[in-house]
This record gives C-alpha cells, structure tokens and sequence, in this order.
C-alpha cells in the first residue's frame, strides 16, 4: 500500500543556524507522536549534514531540493547525487518548476538526474505541473503526461517504485491559490491512469502523489481526503514548525 507523506521544501530560505534550529523545533513539537503520514523535510544542500545529525532518533526523514545531473568531477557548484546520499539524506526533490522556469532544466536534465538519484539510493520527489497558461487552455492532462513520459517513465518498474510524484500547478504556488480538492483530485486521479498504462495497477496503487501549491493546514485536510491525494509538498507553511505539523496532523 502507498504511504501518506507530508514533505517540506523550504526553498532557498533560512541560514545554517536558522534551518538546524527550525529542524530541532520541528523533532520536538513531533516528539513522542506517531503521525499517520511519512513527515520528510527538503533542505538546501547546505543544511543536509547539519540536519540530519539534528533529526537523529526522530520520524524525520531527509531530502535535498535538487541534484547534479553529472556524476562527479570538473563541474564548479554543483551537488552530486552520491554526496547528498552521503549526508544521510534519503530523498530527493527534482522536477520542481521552479527548476525548470528559472534554471532550465529540461526533461532530458531531469531524466539524468533521476537516474543518478536512484543510482545512488535516492528516492525521487519527482515534481510535475502545468501553468495558469497551460490550465486555461485545459492543456494540463497533457503538460503531466508528457513531464512524465520525459523523466521518469523510463524507469524500470523496480526503479520506479522509488518515485514520488509531486503535483504542483505552478499558478498555485506561493500564490495563496490552492487548487480546489476537486480540481487536485481530478488530475491526481489521471496521474495514477497514466501510470497504471504504464506499469499496471499495482504499481500505481502503491505510488504516492502528492499534492503542492499553497497547501496548508486549513486546507489539507479536504485536500488529503481525496482517495488519489496522498499528502503534500509544502513550501512557505513548512518554515515554521506549528504550520508544519498543523498540515501533518491533517491525517
Ligand atoms: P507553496 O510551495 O506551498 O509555498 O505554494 C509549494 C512548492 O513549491 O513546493
């Protein structure tokens, strides 16, 4: 059976001592409760070593909020796959739109990455999502179809089962509009099509799909109570703890 997740993404906020502080006040608003959901927080690669020491011994797990799309070697500033690993980070977030409109990240970039995350024992966050553009086009179904038919669908179903998606309409994001449960629904529902097309039902009924983009907790749990909303990917509410865990109480 898929997981219920609530995952944080908290962007290119917080210092190193701001972001092990948040980390420390989040295990202990957390400590001693079973949430019902798998809780991640994404982090910039900065804070991963630090956190992760921090989040020892909790239900916290760890993801990073991007990865090289090269092994190693001659390429100034970036982060490979194999070093977030090494953090003690278990996840990856990729595919975010933000990626992909500011940095250029293409689906052909995003497939490498992908590859090298799950290479070296990530699990992927893999973020998909059309525009307000794209929305009103009523183009959505096919801008996620062919996110995923670029990055992840060539993954070997063994590969695959260590794939998160995120669903994130961009026109949602940071913008205080959040899709209605219906219109998330309706898309999640599609996804899990799209993948049982692909890899049979099986698979699709054990993948989780996230919802993200403005989630937070007055509106979760309408959100998380639709049967293909397995939870989300939060940014702005997961900066301070009491927002965080308001959402992972919404299971
Ligand atoms: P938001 O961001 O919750 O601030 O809308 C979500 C995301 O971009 O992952």
């Amino acid at each position: 059976m898929r997981k219920n997740i609530v995952a944080g993404n908290w962007k290119m906020n917080k210092t190193l001592q701001e972001g092990v502080a948040l980390a420390t006040e989040l295990k202990e608003v957390l400590k001693g409760q079973k949430p019902n959901c798998e809780v991640i927080i994404g982090t910039p690669f900065i804070h991963l070593a630090s956190v992760a020491e921090v989040i020892k011994g909790s239900v916290i797990k760890l993801s990073a909020e991007n990865c090289a799309d090269k092994e190693s070697g001659a390429y100034t500033g970036e982060v490979s796959a194999a070093m977030v690993k090494s953090t003690g980070a278990e996840y990856c977030i990729l595919g975010h739109s933000e990626r992909r409109g500011y940095y250029g990240e293409t689906p052909e970039i995003l497939k490498e990455k992908v590859d090298l995350a799950l290479a070296n024992g990530l699990k992927v966050i893999f973020c998909i999502g059309e525009s307000l553009e794209e929305r009103e086009a009523n183009k959505q179904n096919a801008v996620v179809k062919a996110e995923l038919e670029g990055s992840v669908f060539h993954l070997a179903p063994a590969e695959f089962a260590n794939i998160i998606i995120a669903y994130e309409p961009i026109w949602a994001i940071g913008t205080g509009k959040t899709a209605t449960s219906d219109q998330a629904e309706e898309i999640h529902a599609y996804i899990r099509s799209l993948i049982a097309d692909k890899y049979g039902k099986q698979v699709a009924e054990d993948t989780s799909i996230l919802y993200g983009g403005s989630c937070k907790a007055s509106n979760a749990p309408e959100l998380f109570a639709k049967p293909d909303i397995d939870g989300g990917l939060i940014g702005g509410a997961s900066l301070k703890a009491p927002d965080f865990k308001g959402i992972i109480d919404a299971f």
